[in-house]
């Protein structure tokens, strides 16, 4: 089963060929991150533009990388919800017209269901992630059509044998997912596969919110959450004691983490808290900020990691644990998972079954906003019987919980 699936939610625009769910044909990301660099965040009217300017060639580059036309592809998949308004449109606009003009069933699919299906996406592909930058759209896509000729899915039809083996390697149910993007934080519990039931969430900001915040506190280019953890390598992580939020049960809350680091650095400097934020980062040391953002990032990640073990004792039956979005790409919070989930909590409580969990972090490629997640997300909707959706009737939902 083939699925063309578009992703358009936020400042990514990506198309991809996902096949059965797994296997990737082809996987094509244009990022905008260096038009928002200078803004320290996304215009959600330039990213709209954006995406109206990138949909169409990078949904062309997505067919010809994987060798397919359009009579090729089983089905359409698109992110309809949440997002931004402006930019939902434009991916759920085109997969319309797509669907009604090839004759294709159309889904519609979450956004945080898509980043929890990355953990099923193979590794095995020999198709290119490709991120490039805004604005140099069609000279890059004109001259990378050197690298698809049909060897590339004639490569990927020979792995595909190689790939099997891992298919083995799929999380198991029921199972706990952690969502931790630049607009969530929640924990899911799923009992099998396309059932969600949210068992925690953010109070306030997302994980990630927080993170770019702190990073424009501390100078640092927007996403926040790369620029911190680069900048956290040459930092102590206990040189500042940031406060864990007193939120009961599985839910989070970091709006208050931020404003902490925010005094903190107040503090630091000896300066009144009526200071504002922006007048703070050039009066730091390369240091100080360096300390901060290693403080932060340990705290942050630490609040994720009591949080998810609370959820693995009120769950004990769960086999596995995925972690999902942008946030997951952050190096400490995959080793504190793997120090702490693995070894810690099962082990501690006499457990027996303490191996029996699995850890699963989405490759780096797909941790991110990306289309081939789409389509293992779509495939497992097909799979559980869900009817594809009304082209002429879908609309999108800037906000709206996975269900
Ligand atoms: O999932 P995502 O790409 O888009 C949304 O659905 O929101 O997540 C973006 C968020 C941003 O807040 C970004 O700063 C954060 O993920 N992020 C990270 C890292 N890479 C991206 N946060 C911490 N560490 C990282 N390495
Ligand atoms: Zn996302």
């Amino acid at each position: 089963m083939k699925i063309l699936a578009i992703e358009s939610s936020c400042d990514e625009t990506a198309a991809a060929v996902v096949e059965d769910g797994r296997r990737i044909l082809s996987n094509v990301v244009i990022s905008q991150i260096d038009i928002f660099k200078e803004y320290g965040g996304v215009i959600p009217e330039v990213a709209a533009r954006s995406h109206l300017e990138a949909i169409l060639p990078v949904i062309h580059k997505a067919l010809k990388d994987a060798s397919l036309t359009k009579d090729d592809i089983d089905y359409i998949a698109v992110t309809h919800t949440p997002g931004l308004l402006g930019s939902l449109l434009i991916g759920t606009l085109t997969a319309r017209t797509l669907a009604i003009l090839w004759k294709k069933p159309l889904y519609a699919v979450h956004h945080l269901k898509s980043h929890i299906y990355a953990n099923w996406l193979g590794s095995e592909t020999s198709a290119k992630t490709i991120f490039v930058q805004h604005g140099c759209v069609a000279s890059h896509l004109k001259n990378r059509s050197e690298h698809s000729p049909s060897s590339q899915a004639t490569a990927l039809r020979k792995n595909v044998s190689a790939g099997v083996s891992q298919l083995a390697n799929l999380p198991e149910f029921p199972l706990l997912a952690l969502v931790v993007s630049g607009g969530h934080t929640q924990i899911i519990y799923m009992r099998a596969h396309n059932q969600f039931e949210i068992i925690g969430t953010t109070r306030d900001d997302a994980v990630g919110e927080c993170f770019d915040k702190v990073a424009k506190i501390l100078g640092l280019p927007y996403p926040g959450g790369p620029s911190i953890a680069e900048c956290a390598k040459n930092g102590d992580e206990v040189r500042y004691k940031l406060p864990h939020p007193k939120v009961d049960g599985l839910d989070f809350s970091f709006s208050g983490l931020k404003t902490a680091v925010l005094r903190a650095v107040q503090a630091e400097l000896d300066l009144p808290i009526s200071t504002p934020s922006y007048e703070l980062a050039g009066k730091l040391t390369e240091q100080e900020k360096a300390d901060f953002a290693a403080s932060f990032q340990e705290t942050a990640c630490d609040i994720l990691i009591e949080k998810l073990k609370i959820a693995l004792e009120d769950h004990p039956e769960a086999r596995s644990v995925v972690f999902a979005g942008g946030v997951s790409a952050n190096a400490v919070l995959r080793e504190k998972a793997l120090k702490t989930l693995m070894n810690g909590l099962r082990r501690e409580k006499g457990d027996s079954r303490g191996e029996d969990v699995k850890l699963f972090f989405p490759d780096l490629r797909f941790a991110g906003d990306n289309a081939a997640m789409v389509g293992a997300a779509a495939y497992y909707e097909v799979m559980s019987g869900v009817e594809p959706t009304d082209p002429y009737e879908l609309n999108i939902a800037p906000r709206k919980e996975i269900s």
